[in-house]
């Protein structure tokens, strides 16, 4: 088999960087470990910055997006007795719209698959080969056991955090940074009305807790628990009294509550590899980089990852490398920034059990909703710093 860009990852990465190649008329071929099922119902972010909505209406995705997103003008910060409203609107002029991550794949798989994409979903033993030279290529085994190859002029390494592509640069040429947190998020997904306009980001002595939704009637909550946690130990009671007590705390407000759907723990950490290109393999998205979802970057990053990755390959494949050689240093910079901001919301709204930690998180958030200027820093980082449209 041979196309030009051979894309590891039907993640938003994968699907749209083949969506935006083939806008700019250049072949791809997607490879994908998982069954198309599974990456339909995956539940994972639900906040999608207004730059990346752009990014979807500017690819003519947008079309559900624009009936059924729910825009937000900025989100309730709060601690016990007080919460307070940012308004990025007013802030910073742009807002963030409620628009899960399912629905977003829902849309790429569509629209690829009316474009006539191919797209190989139930691979195995995928590997990158030969990135140093013109002609790379990856192998698999396909979902008939059948082993096969792929040949390319470029590989785009869209697997996620636990694909084989980050690895295939050379350790001699490749620097990561990690920290793991002591925390993690247990996921909650329920069919009720939100009771909140906008998401709540809450501290609490107890652990954080975050009041987000996917519609008008689906609900998604999250609560701070130990990385080990076992999710047995948290039955639908237990979690509704504690999202009750953290969300509610000192403050004349109800939560409703209804039919938990689906419950997980998300472990929480930051990780970023460099450089994000090396001969011919570009990596985009998770496979570079991972930040806690406290900032909601995740998938905003994937987004405007490839959104960069795009036309870079679309000029080089044209005989232009002079954006495919500029792309690592440009994507890292974003990366940078949402890596520390991810770091600076998770540390100012997880309790560390330490009392000193607590007083210097009170003092911040006091500042952060107090001061115009703290409240415009976390306004402009949580809206997204605007991308430049190609
Ligand atoms: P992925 O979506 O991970 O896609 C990578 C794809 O590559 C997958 O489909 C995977 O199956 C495939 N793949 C892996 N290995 C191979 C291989 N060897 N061969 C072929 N294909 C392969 N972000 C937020 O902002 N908010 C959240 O609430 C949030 N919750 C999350 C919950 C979970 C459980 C996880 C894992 C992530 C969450 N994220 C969240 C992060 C966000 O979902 C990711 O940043 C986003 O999915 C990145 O997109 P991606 O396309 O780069 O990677
Ligand atoms: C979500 O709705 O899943 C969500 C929203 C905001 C975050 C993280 C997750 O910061």
């Amino acid at each position: 088999m041979r196309t030009q860009v051979a894309i590891i990852g039907a993640g938003p990465a994968g699907l749209l960087l083949s969506h935006l190649l083939a806008a700019r008329g250049i072949d791809s071929v997607v490879l994908e470990t998982r069954s198309q099922e599974y990456v339909l119902a995956r539940i994972r972010a639900g906040i999608l910055e207004q730059s990346s909505v752009d990014v979807l209406r500017s690819a003519g995705l947008a079309e559900r997006l624009d009936a059924e997103a729910m825009p937000h003008r900025g989100i309730h910060l709060q601690w016990p007795g007080e919460r307070h409203q940012l308004d990025f609107v007013d802030l910073v002029g742009r807002r963030v719209f409620v628009y899960g991550q399912t629905e977003v794949t829902k849309d790429l798989v569509g629209a690829r698959e009316k474009d006539g994409q191919e797209l190989i979903y139930g691979i195995s033993e995928t590997a990158v080969h030969d990135i140093d030279t013109a002609r790379p290529s990856v192998s698999f085994v396909d979902a008939a056991g059948n082993s096969q190859r792929l040949e390319a002029d470029v590989i785009a390494g869209c697997d996620g955090s636990f694909g084989p592509s980050r690895h295939a640069i050379p350790e001699s040429v490749r620097t990561s940074w990690d920290r793991t947190y002591p925390y993690a998020w247990l996921g909650v997904l329920a069919d009720v009305a939100p009771s909140t306009d906008e998401l709540i980001y809450a501290w609490h002595p107890d652990g954080f807790a975050m009041h987000s939704m996917r519609s008008h009637e689906v609900s998604r909550f999250y609560l701070q628990v130990r990385p080990d946690e076992d999710i047995a130990e948290w039955s639908d009671d237990r979690i509704w009294d504690a999202l009750a007590d953290r969300l509610g705390a000192g403050i004349d407000w109800t939560l409703a509550t209804g039919p938990i759907t689906e419950k997980s723990v998300l472990p929480m950490r930051s990780h970023v590899s460099s450089p994000m290109r090396h001969g011919n393999l570009f990596l985009a998205g998770d496979a570079a980089h991972i930040v806690p979802p406290t900032g909601a970057k995740g998938l905003n990053l994937a987004i405007a990852d490839v959104s960069l990755l795009a036309p870079a390959l679309a000029d080089l494949l044209a005989g232009d490398s002079r954006r495919a050689d500029a792309y690592s240093e440009t994507a890292l910079r974003r990366v940078w920034r949402c890596t520390h901001f991810s770091w600076w919301m998770t540390t100012m709204l997880h309790a560390s059990g330490d009392p000193f930690d607590a007083q210097l998180q009170l003092s911040q958030l006091q500042w952060v909703v107090g001061s115009e200027a703290g409240s415009a820093g976390l306004a402009e980082n949580y809206a997204g710093i605007p991308l430049a449209l190609d």
